[in-house]
């Protein structure tokens, strides 16, 4: 991400799953690698109802119902998943703030009024994400000074905190006019651009700026598998889907036989259902078994043939 910051974006790092001293460790390792303004990130709501405490009777349950999958990859099953920590958001806020980054973007709710005002103290920038107007209504009321309009394009978690994320699926073409009609502050599109083109269309349709994630994970910079870059840049990923299937919360993969044949599957909620689901997608990783591991994706990938984030920036202006 310091690489997208020295190319003149503005780097993002996702740190929702650190501990408050990770977030300020990392915020001084991303110092030493750019002097120019960079986000952290984090998620406001970071676990579902009952998913940061599974019980292990639900872990063995989901962990049971993959046996196949292990036999099938030639392996024995797996322990049982470890259950990992789920940091309180108000102290990873906290952390954030005392890193001071030049923004601090969020998703998944909206941050409480004190963590807002320390923010408008510092001079930190907030940028919260919406999927639908009202919730980028609901941001510029709860002190957001810009809203990251995220079309259901995007790959990844859809980050909907009003309504089920289900019914929340705005594309970004409608959403981004939309918000930039009903709110004061300025709007970021994200969701499915990848290219020129599309940064040109979400100015046009009345954005101050665009935010790309897929296409920054095809990037070598990108700390993504090989093998998740290289399917994400060989211009064949036409069918992605939403699914709870690997996290338990809704997000966009490309479209493989596990989300197909755990359609129905009864799910844990999130984060335990990735914790259920991790040591398969290590061992189907390994293997190079695209069918059974996720491979997270926006719409647009197969338009991507950017290998460096220098690259990619250039080809966005
Ligand atoms: C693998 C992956 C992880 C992501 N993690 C986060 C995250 O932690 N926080 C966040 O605000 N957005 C996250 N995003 C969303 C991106 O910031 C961005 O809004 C989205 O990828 C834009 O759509 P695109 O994928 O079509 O470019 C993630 C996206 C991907 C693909």
């Amino acid at each position: 991400m310091a690489a997208v910051s020295n190319a003149g974006g503005l780097g993002s790092f996702g740190a929702h799953r650190l501990s408050p001293s990770a977030i300020l460790e990392t915020a001084a390792a991303i110092r030493k690698l750019t002097t120019r303004p960079f986000a952290l990130n984090l998620w406001v709501s970071n676990h579902d109802q009952g998913g940061a405490h599974p019980s292990g009777e639900a872990l063995m349950r989901m962990h049971g119902s993959l046996q196949r999958y292990f036999q099938e990859l030639g392996i024995a099953v797996p322990p049982l998943p470890e259950k990992k920590a789920v940091y309180d958001f108000e102290e990873q806020a906290r952390a954030v703030i005392e890193a001071r980054p030049a923004v601090f973007s969020f998703v998944f709710g909206i941050p409480s009024r004190e963590i807002v005002g320390s923010c408008k103290r510092l001079g930190i920038i907030l940028a919260g994400t919406a999927t639908t107007v009202d919730e980028a209504v609901a941001l510029e009321q709860g002190g957001a000074d810009a809203v990251i309009a995220s079309g259901m394009e995007a790959g990844g978690h859809r980050p909907s905190f009003l309504d089920a994320a289900e019914d929340s699926l705005e594309g970004t073409m409608s959403l981004v006019p939309q918000c930039a009609r009903a709110i004061g502050i300025p709007v970021i599109a994200a969701g499915g651009i990848a290219d020129a083109r599309g940064v040109v269309a979400a100015l046009n349709l009345g954005a101050q700026a665009a935010q790309l994630g897929t296409a920054f994970l095809a990037c070598n910079e990108s700390g993504a598998p090989a093998l998740h870059r290289e399917i994400l840049l060989n211009g064949t990923v036409h069918r992605t889907a939403l699914s709870r299937v690997f996290t338990g919360r809704l997000a966009r993969a490309v479209r493989n036989r596990l989300q197909d044949e755990l359609r129905a599957a009864p799910l844990l909620p999130y984060p335990a259902q990735l914790w259920a689901m991790t040591p398969l997608h290590e061992v189907a990783l390994k293997q190079g078994r695209v069918d059974l591991m996720s491979v997270w994706s926006g719409q647009s990938s197969s338009l991507l043939q950017w290998r460096s984030v220098d690259s990619l920036m250039a080809a966005l202006d």
